[in-house]
C-alpha cells in the first residue's frame, strides 16, 4: 500500500441484539485493534472507529421476545460492547452508536443527498404484510422453508442452516414470527439503488484497483477471498436494492420527501453511514475535521469486517458513497473468514459460542492470553478453529515456555550477576550465535539480525497477516532463548564473565526490542516488561520508528548501568481443570439447548382450571381394534366404581392383547365425544417423546382403581 497522509480504519458496528463472541473479536476487531497500534506506534494519523448498530427488524423482535422496548434492548448491549471492548484492549478512538441524534441526521442527510441527485428509483413491488398484526413484514420476520436444504426454519433473508441468502417470496410456507399467520403479498413503494448501473465501475474497481481509469489501489495488496466473492456477485449481476423498510425502528426518511411516512432507512444502508457519524462524533470531541479523513485523497479508509460483510463493505456501501460524491472509497476490505469452536459453527440461537464477557468473568486478567490465541489462530485465508485445549497449548507451551520463560530468565540473572543493572562489555568479544556451536555472533551483528526480523513483522503487519508477524515475535524470543541455552551463562560466569556481559546486554536489548513488539497483540504484556525493564510506558506516537533507527544505527535501546525493577512472570500456566470446566460449560450448552427442541410450554392456566380436571386411576379390561381405523383401539377400562368405553389412539403401538390387564390414568370428566361411532367416555394419558413414540403412564402402587391423581 501506497504511504498515505491520515488513515482512517472501521471495524464493523457490532449489532447490538446479543453479546460480543470470540468470532466477532477474530473477525473484526482484533485484527483492526492490532494494526492501529502498530500504525499509532509508527507514529501515522490514524483513527480507529466503531459503535453499536442499533437499528432494524432484529431489534425489535429481541424486544418483543424479551417483553421490553427496542431502546431497552439497545442500551443493554450498547454498554455490554463497551465493557467487552474495553477490557479487551481494543482501542478504539470513537464508540458510537446509531440511535444517537447525530448518527439520525447524517444519515438523513446521506438519503437526502441522494434523493436530490436522482439517484434513486421509486418501484412499487409486493410484500408480505400481516393483517392481523397490522403491518408489513421486515425479511428477518418471515420464517418458512428454506428452498435450497428444506430446513423448516429459514428466515426470509437467510437460511442459518445452508447460509443461502434467500428473499422472503422464496420461502415455502411462509409464517409471520409476529403472529403464526400465514402472511399476504400487498403492495408497497420504496427508493431503490440501481446497483446494475454499478457494475461496469465496481467491477474495474475490484479487479483492476483503478476507478475511470485511475489507480486507487492495487488488488493484489487486497485477500484473495474477497476479490473472489466480489467477483461472484458481480458475476452473478447486481440489482437495484431497496434502500428503504417499511419498519417501525430505525432512522426515518426525511419527512419532506413526499411518501416518506411509516418509512424507514435500510439497516444495511443506515449502518454504514454510523462509520461516518461516529467519525464525526470523534472529530467534533477532539478539535479535527472529519472530512480531512473521508473525504481527501490524501486519506485511506480500511474496512475491518467479517466474511459475512463483504458485499455491503466492497459492492453496497462504496456504490453509496460514490453515488452521494465527495468521499473516498476503501482502500481495502481485509474481511477475515470464520472461526469455529470445538468443531461446530458459532452460533447464537444454539448458544454455540466462547462469550466475551463470559470469558472476562471466567478468565480474569486473562486477555491477552485470549488476544494471543486468536490471532495465532485468525482466520485470515481460510476458516480457523478454536479449542480450549488449543487455547491451553498456545499459552502454556508458547506464551509460558517461550515468551515468559524467555523474559524471566534474562531479568533474573541480570539481578543475579549485575545487581539489576545493564552490564557493559567488550564490543569485540564473541559468544555463540543462535544456530548453535558452529556459528559465532557479535553484539552488533546480532543486533542487526534483531532490525531485519522486526522490519519483516512491520511488513507482516502492513499486509494484514497477522498471524505470520506475531510469529516473528515468537521467533524472536526463541532466538533469544538459544542465545541463552548455547552460551550457559550460569556456566560461564566464572570463567568467561566478559562473553556472559555481551549475551546478557544484547538479550535486554532483545526484551526491549520485544515490550514493543508485542504491543498491539498483547498490551498488557508489553507494559509488564517496560515496567520490569523500568522503562516508560510505550505511547503508541512514533516509538517503533525510533525503535527501527536506532537498530539501524547500532545503538542501544537500554543503555548499559540502567537499573532494572523486579523481575515477575508474565503469563501462569492454564491447568487441566480449568479447561476442563470451560469444556463442561460448552458441552452442558448444548444438552441445554437440545432440551429447548422440546415443544414449547402452553399458555398458563390457573389453579381452578386444574383442579376441574378429574384424573383417576384405571385398569383396562378389554381392548379391540377399531374397524377402519388404523391408530384406534376401543378400550373397556374399569375405573372401580363403574365401567367405561374408551378411544385411544395407541393401535399402531400396542396389540389389543398385550395392554389387557393393564394400569392406566384416565381424564374421567372429559365431556364424552364420539369417534368413528364409538362414544368415547374419558381419555387414557399417554406420553408421547420427540419420535412419536408412546408410553403408559401408569400409577406404581397396586391400588385400587377410581383412586384420585392430583
Ligand atoms: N451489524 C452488522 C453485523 O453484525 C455489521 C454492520 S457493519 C456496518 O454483521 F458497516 F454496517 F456498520
Ligand atoms: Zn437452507
Amino acid at each position: 500500500m501506497n504511504e498515505a497522509k491520515r488513515i482512517i480504519v472501521t471495524s464493523a458496528l457490532p449489532y447490538a441484539n446479543g453479546p460480543l463472541h470470540i468470532g466477532h473479536l477474530s473477525g473484526a476487531y482484533l485484527s483492526a485493534d492490532i494494526y492501529v497500534r502498530f500504525q499509532r506506534m509508527m507514529g501515522k494519523d490514524i483513527v480507529f472507529i466503531c459503535g453499536s448498530d442499533e437499528n432494524g427488524a432484529a431489534i425489535t423482535m429481541k424486544a418483543i421476545k424479551e417483553q421490553t422496548t427496542p431502546q431497552a434492548v439497545v442500551d443493554n448491549y450498547h454498554e455490554l460492547f463497551k465493557d467487552s471492548f474495553e477490557k479487551m484492549g481494543i482501542s478504539f478512538d470513537h464508540y458510537h452508536r446509531t440511535s444517537d441524534q447525530l448518527h439520525h441526521e447524517t444519515a438523513q442527510d446521506f438519503f437526502r443527498e441522494l434523493h436530490k441527485k436522482g439517484k434513486f428509483i421509486e418501484k412499487t413491488s409486493e410484500q408480505y404484510y400481516d393483517a392481523k398484526a397490522n403491518q408489513f413484514l421486515a425479511d428477518r420476520y418471515i420464517k418458512g422453508t428454506c428452498p435450497k436444504c428444506s430446513h423448516d426454519a429459514a428466515y426470509g433473508d437467510q437460511c442459518e442452516n445452508c447460509g443461502s441468502t434467500l428473499s422472503p417470496t422464496e420461502l415455502i410456507n411462509p409464517v409471520s414470527t409476529l403472529t403464526g399467520e400465514k402472511p399476504v403479498l400487498q403492495q408497497t413503494s420504496h427508493w431503490y439503488l440501481p446497483l446494475d448501473q454499478d457494475e461496469d465501475w465496481l467491477r474495474e474497481w475490484i479487479t483492476e484497483g483503478t476507478v475511470d481509469g485511475t489507480t486507487h489501489h492495487d488488488p493484489s495488496d487486497w485477500k484473495k477471498h474477497v476479490i473472489g466473492q466480489c467477483k461472484s456477485w458481480l458475476d452473478g449481476g447486481l440489482q437495484p436494492r431497496s434502500m428503504t423498510r417499511d419498519l417501525d425502528w430505525g432512522v426515518d426518511i426525511p419527512k419532506e420527501i413526499p411518501g416518506s411516512e411509516g418509512k424507514k432507512l435500510y439497516v444495511w444502508m443506515d449502518a454504514p453511514i454510523g462509520y461516518i457519524s461516529s467519525t464525526i462524533a470523534w472529530s467534533k470531541q477532539n478539535n479535527k475535521d472529519w472530512k480531512d479523513y473521508w473525504k481527501n485523497e490524501d486519506s485511506q479508509l480500511i474496512h475491518f469486517i467479517g466474511k459475512d460483510n463483504i458485499v455491503f463493505h466492497c459492492i453496497i456501501f462504496p456504490a453509496i458513497l460514490k453515488a452521494h460524491g465527495g468521499f473516498i472509497l476503501p482502500t481495502n476490505v481485509p474481511a477475515n473468514q470464520f472461526m469455529n469452536l470445538e468443531g461446530d459453527k458459532i452460533s447464537t440461537s444454539r448458544n454455540w459460542a466462547v462469550w466475551v464477557p463470559e470469558y472476562l468473568e471466567n478468565m480474569p486478567g486473562k486477555e491477552d492470553e485470549l488476544r494471543y490465541t486468536m490471532t495465532r489462530n485468525m482466520p485470515e485465508q481460510k476458516d480457523s478453529e478454536f479449542t480450549w485445549t488449543g487455547f491451553q497449548d498456545a499459552v502454556n507451551n508458547e506464551l509460558v515456555n517461550n515468551l515468559a520463560n524467555f523474559v524471566n530468565r534474562v531479568m533474573v540473572l541480570t539481578h543475579k550477576y549485575y545487581d539489576g543493572k545493564v552490564p557493559s562489555f567488550d564490543e569485540d568479544e564473541m559468544i555463540v550465535g543462535p544456530e548453535g556451536d558452529l556459528e559465532t555472533a557479535f553484539h552488533d551483528s546480532e543486533l542487526l539480525r534483531l532490525f531485519d526480523e522486526l522490519s519483516e513483522y512491520g511488513d507482516h503487519i502492513r499486509a494484514f497477516e497477522f498471524r505470520a508477524a506475531l510469529a516473528k515475535v515468537m521467533e524472536i524470543s526463541s532466538l533469544g532463548n538459544q542465545i541463552l541455552q548455547f552460551n550457559e551463562p550460569w556456566k560461564a560466569i566464572k570463567e568467561e564473565p566478559e562473553v556472559v556481559a555481551v549475551v546478557m546486554n544484547l538479550l535486554l536489548q532483545y526484551c526491549a526490542a520485544l515490550s514493543l513488539a508485542v504491543r498491539p497483540f498483547m498490551p498488557k504484556c508489553a507494559d509488564n516488561i517496560r515496567s520490569m525493564m523500568s522503562l516508560p510506558t510505550i505511547e503508541e506516537s512514533g516509538e517503533f520508528v525510533e525503535l527501527m533507527n536506532m537498530l539501524a544505527e547500532g545503538e542501544h535501546l537500554v543503555k548499559e548501568d540502567h537499573q532494572l525493577n523486579k523481575s515477575a512472570h508474565l503469563f501462569t500456566r492454564i491447568t487441566d481443570e480449568v479447561i476442563q470446566e470451560q469444556v463442561d460449560r460448552l458441552n452442558a450448552t448444548k444438552e441445554s439447548t437440545e432440551e429447548i427442541k422440546a415443544p414449547p410450554v402452553k399458555e398458563n392456566i390457573n389453579f381452578d382450571d386444574f383442579t376441574k380436571m378429574d384424573f383417576r386411576t384405571a385398569t383396562v379390561l378389554e381392548a379391540k381394534k377399531v374397524p377402519k381405523a388404523n391408530k384406534l383401539l376401543e378400550l373397556k377400562i374399569d375405573l372401580g366404581f363403574e365401567q367405561r368405553t374408551v378411544v385411544s389412539g395407541i393401535a399402531e403401538q400396542y396389540d389389543p392383547t398385550e395392554i389387557i390387564g393393564k394400569k392406566v390414568t384416565i381424564i374421567a370428566n372429559l365431556a364424552a365425544r364420539k369417534i368413528r361411532g364409538v362414544e368415547s367416555q374419558g381419555m387414557v394419558l399417554m406420553a408421547e417423546n420427540s419420535e412419536g413414540k408412546l408410553s403408559f403412564v401408569s400409577p406404581e402402587n397396586d391400588w385400587e382403581n377410581g383412586t384420585i391423581v392430583k
